[in-house]
């Protein structure tokens, strides 16, 4: 596990920058060196021989209509271009994590903020915080579909207003058990999408095969009420029938179910109840 600290990557990588306000900068795409783009060919080429067959037929759209590149730290510039022929969505760089407020707000106007540094040749399988490849390969190629972006919009719109309503622990458990680490029905079987997974050549195996996870049927008052582990692949993975049932979930009265669910005592990461419909693995 790696021990370097949020404070120690911005100093590490902020240095010489220029960050402004909503906590954006210019991709620094001169700062790339040989290590980082021979880093994200290793990482690259790894998830695509492993995720056909495993991740949705979404993803796999996304990262051709992208054009991105395997051998290269992609330049946003270029893959902003395509986006914004497909969805509209924007990349924007940023040196790391950026405040709630900050992202939320970049979300409703459709940018997604992508870290633009690279992680270490040492840090290939596991990295405390999102880098580059996480960012950009895991999540990029999702923002050319039309629903999914859509949905992400909303999230951040729904950010917003959970911010207001202090709720911001709930919708957060959401983008966690979707965006970073949901499962999709495929006919019979599973195929992921969340970006922790797809970047993840350990969960990417783990959460479609293991016997050890729950898979529970998509319910959003069942996961804004489940806690979740950042230690360990996932114990609780939740199953979507597709994006649509994603974005109509934002349609939902948030003010209300934030209102309702205030006092309840939540579930576990490991829980499973009489409530809850489980989804086994296809024999
Ligand atoms: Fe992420």
């Amino acid at each position: 596990m790696s021990t370097v600290t949020t404070a120690m990557l911005r100093e590490q990588f902020d240095a010489g920058l220029t960050t402004r306000t909503d906590f954006t900068i210019d991709q620094p795409v001169h700062a790339y060196g040989a290590v980082d783009h021979a880093v994200w060919q290793q990482l690259y080429e790894r998830q695509a021989k492993l995720l056909p067959g495993r991740v949705c037929d979404a993803f796999l759209d996304g990262l051709d209509a992208l054009d991105m590149d395997a051998h290269r730290v992609p330049e946003f510039a270029r893959l902003n271009e395509k986006l914004a022929a497909t969805t509209g969505w924007q990349i924007v760089a940023v040196p790391g994590l950026v405040p709630d407020d900050v992202f939320f707000n970049h979300l409703a106007e459709r940018r997604f903020p992508a870290t633009w540094w690279m992680r270490r040749p040492d840090q290939l399988d596991y990295l405390q915080e999102p880098d580059c490849f996480h960012d950009v390969f895991g999540h990029v190629p999702l923002l050319a579909n039309p629903v999914f972006g859509d949905f992400m919009q909303a999230y951040g719109i729904a950010g917003q207003t959970a911010q207001k309503l202090d709720a911001l622990p709930l919708l957060a458990r959401l983008y966690w058990y979707t965006v970073e680490f949901g499962l999709m029905r495929h006919g019979d079987g599973l195929r992921i999408y969340g970006a922790g997974i797809v970047s993840s050549r350990g969960e990417t195996e783990f959460s479609l095969s293991s016997g050890k996870p729950n898979r529970l049927a998509f319910d959003l008052a069942r996961v804004m009420q489940t806690r979740y582990r950042i230690d360990t692949f996932q114990e609780t993975y939740f199953v979507i029938d597709d994006f649509t049932q994603l974005f109509d979930a934002m349609r939902a009265d948030l003010p209300a179910l934030f209102a309702e669910l205030a006092g309840a005592p939540g579930f576990a990461a490991s829980d499973v109840t009489a409530a809850d419909h489980c989804i086994a693995l296809p024999a």
